[in-house]
């Protein structure tokens, strides 16, 4: 989305463009290569000229092991770029793949109900868009009917913005009306897919729904029910919003993020509001993003002291179970209160449940969560394997290591500023602040792969304020990607780390498989990293969807999306025949710069959309 531009992290830890400068300039390629996998040492090291592509690169980097790694694991023809930016107004795919536009904004979540369109002249109503599906796709799974079907399943997409210029064709709200339009537009879409004559559709079921920002919601974990979450008006949980990245647990459920939740607060007192210490670190001001929902709905009212504590009801992850659509979603506070871009799950040593989570923000941190105990355990005894465990935040160090430190209130230094665990996991930013976490350039989506790495999209940090030699990274406009390996499988307190790919590497003149900006990450089972991207992309590309081999170095351009969007998003049927994507805020909601997913026309709204690819042919997606 649009950012939150701001820096809100005011500590002293060291940023991690110093530790990598640092651990650049101290080793060489060999030297590094030693504390990685052999599969990740073309990666490993990222000098501009390192890092050409794939099987070249490697003849060049060293003999013929690395070479046989080469795997021509992305057998597909990529997107040339001269043929992406013929017409900017509609996507481009691979030539043996093609594509289809399904649930975009506005459709209603049953069949035969109230549909948008796109009609530049009118909106849905606040009613209407409460059961039709939001806009500002982005986080999404889909949920296969028995666990095993590729054409049947539950669709869960994110709502995670949109500007009041596109949802309700004026640049402020007049009127509560308007504000639930807004709210009602945000959230997450359940809905029920199938495959039939070759195209999927939406279809009728009695658990599709919509989690929007007024939805009755459920919180759990350390921070249920402590006074930091009861307001003195004493209203009822509601509501999701700023959903961005996701998650999904081998269980069957559905994480969605609340990121940017700051934004959408607001202070009828005007420039008298000033935010406390832990407003401040987490964004609040007296106008937000300027959605103007406080001005008619008191709850996002900052300075109104009946609705004190409702901003720390919000920047939590939240579980959704798309199976049953008489369940609440449930906020998980002990994962931790902060600008939640993503969820990667993985199951560590004894079976616990681990996630790893980025807060996207400039010079933010990089967590992750383990469960007390098995997580089959917990759950044949009715307990969440989300509800008790530990917090830890990363500390990167120049050696190529790292290690975990916990949020805990028995740590002294924690217990110094907070009064218990609750506030710890309530203001976790500031308590990552006091335990020295590392800053990070912004930690978008982040992925398990098969082989238990963990890939951790850096989207970008032009706000670095030091550049110098071995360091491609200061600034860095572009961003990159991090590959990590978790100590103890994953339970432990240390890691090691490397950088696959630094996007400015694709930026020379020639170079097709060119890309900024990563965003959306999801790693298949054959090694294979699906990377959505987020930002100006180069050489007049808009945002993309690619497929890169990180044992290789090698990209292949599988998709393009349409002016002024963003590609948010990647999920996939079980036998990996299908791939669900996005494309957000197309035109930015001008109907000038394109009008997908209708044809062009110049005049139809463009809205949000989830994109479906296949092969043509049949065959799994990205090979
Ligand atoms: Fe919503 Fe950090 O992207
Ligand atoms: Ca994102
Ligand atoms: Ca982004």
């Amino acid at each position: 989305m649009p950012h939150d531009n701001d820096i809100r992290n005011q500590s002293s830890n060291r940023p991690f463009e110093d530790i990598l400068k640092a651990s650049l300039s101290r080793r060489n390629v060999l030297k590094r290569s030693a504390v990685m996998s052999a599969a990740g040492f073309m990666g490993a090291f990222v000098g501009k000229s390192l890092l050409a592509k794939g099987a070249a690169a490697a003849t060049n980097l060293s003999s013929g092991t690395l070479l046989a790694q080469a795997s021509g694991l992305l057998g597909f023809t990529a997107v040339k770029i001269a043929d992406a930016v013929v017409d900017p107004a509609t996507p481009t795919i691979s030539d043996e793949y093609e594509y289809q536009s399904l649930i975009p904004w506005g459709t209603s979540i049953q069949p035969g109900g109230p549909e948008y369109t796109g009609n530049p002249n009118t909106r849905p109503t606040a009613a209407e868009q409460a059961s039709q599906v939001g806009i500002g796709h982005d986080g999404i799974w889909f949920f296969a009917k028995n666990g095993t079907s590729n054409t049947e399943g539950m669709l869960c997409v994110n709502h995670e913005f949109g500007r009041n210029s596109h949802v309700l064709g004026k640049e402020a709200p007049e009127s509560l009306e308007d504000v639930r339009l807004s709210q009602h537009a945000h959230g997450v879409s359940v809905v029920a897919i199938k495959k039939s004559g070759g195209k999927w559709e939406r279809v009728a079921s009695q658990n599709s729904r919509r989690i929007h920002v007024n939805t009755e919601v459920e919180f759990s974990g350390p921070v249920a029910g402590h006074p930091l979450l009861q307001n003195s008006a004493n209203n009822v949980p509601q509501g999701t919003l700023n959903n961005c990245g996701s998650g999904y647990t081998p269980w069957g459920t559905y994480l969605t993020c609340e990121e940017n939740f700051n934004g959408y607060f607001g202070s009828s007192a005007g420039d008298a509001f000033v935010p406390d210490e832990n407003q401040d670190r987490y964004g609040f001001s007296s106008t937000g993003f300027g959605y103007g929902w406080e001005q008619y709905d008191e709850r996002f009212n900052l300075s109104n002291p009946n609705y004190a504590n409702e901003q720390h009801r919000f920047g939590w992850i939240v579980e959704i179970d798309p199976e049953d659509g008489s369940k609440k979603a449930v906020k998980r506070t002990a994962l931790g209160r902060f600008k939640h871009e993503g969820f990667a799950f993985a199951t560590g040593s004894g079976g616990r449940a681990v996630g790893y989570m980025g807060d996207d923000q400039r010079f933010d941190y990089c967590y992750k969560f383990v469960s007390q105990a098995n997580w089959r355990s917990m759950r044949a005894r009715g307990l969440s394997p989300f509800d008790y465990g530990k917090l830890y935040v990363a500390q990167f160090r120049e050696s190529g290591t790292g290690r975990w430190l916990e949020l805990t209130i028995r740590n002294p230094k924690l217990k110094a500023k907070f009064k218990d665990q609750a506030e710890v996991l309530t203001f976790a930013r500031v308590a990552a602040d006091i335990l020295g976490a590392t800053p990070m350039d912004r930690p978008e989506w982040t992925t398990v792969a098969n082989d238990g790495a963990i890939f951790w999209a850096m989207t970008n940090n032009s706000r670095r304020s030091e550049t110098g030699p071995g360091s491609p990274l200061a600034p860095n406009p572009d961003g990159h990607i991090l590959r990590m390996v978790d100590g103890n499988n994953h339970i432990g307190t240390t890691f090691t780390w490397t950088i696959p790919f630094i996007a400015e590497d694709t930026h020379a003149d020639g170079d097709e498989t060119t890309f900024s900006d990563p965003d959306a990450l999801w790693a298949d089972s054959f090694g294979r990293l699906f990377i959505g991207t987020d930002g100006g992309q180069q050489k007049g590309l808009n945002n993309q969807l690619l497929v890169a081999d990180p044992a290789t170095g090698e990209i292949c351009r599988l998709f393009t999306g349409v002016a002024s969007d963003e590609i948010t998003g990647i999920a996939i049927t079980p036998d990996q025949t299908t791939l669900f994507t996005n494309t957000q805020h197309p035109g930015n909601g001008d109907p000038t710069l394109t009008n997908f997913p209708a044809a062009t026309d110049g005049v139809t709204i463009p809205r949000d959309s989830t994109i479906v690819i296949t092969r043509k042919n049949g065959g799994l997606v990205g090979s």
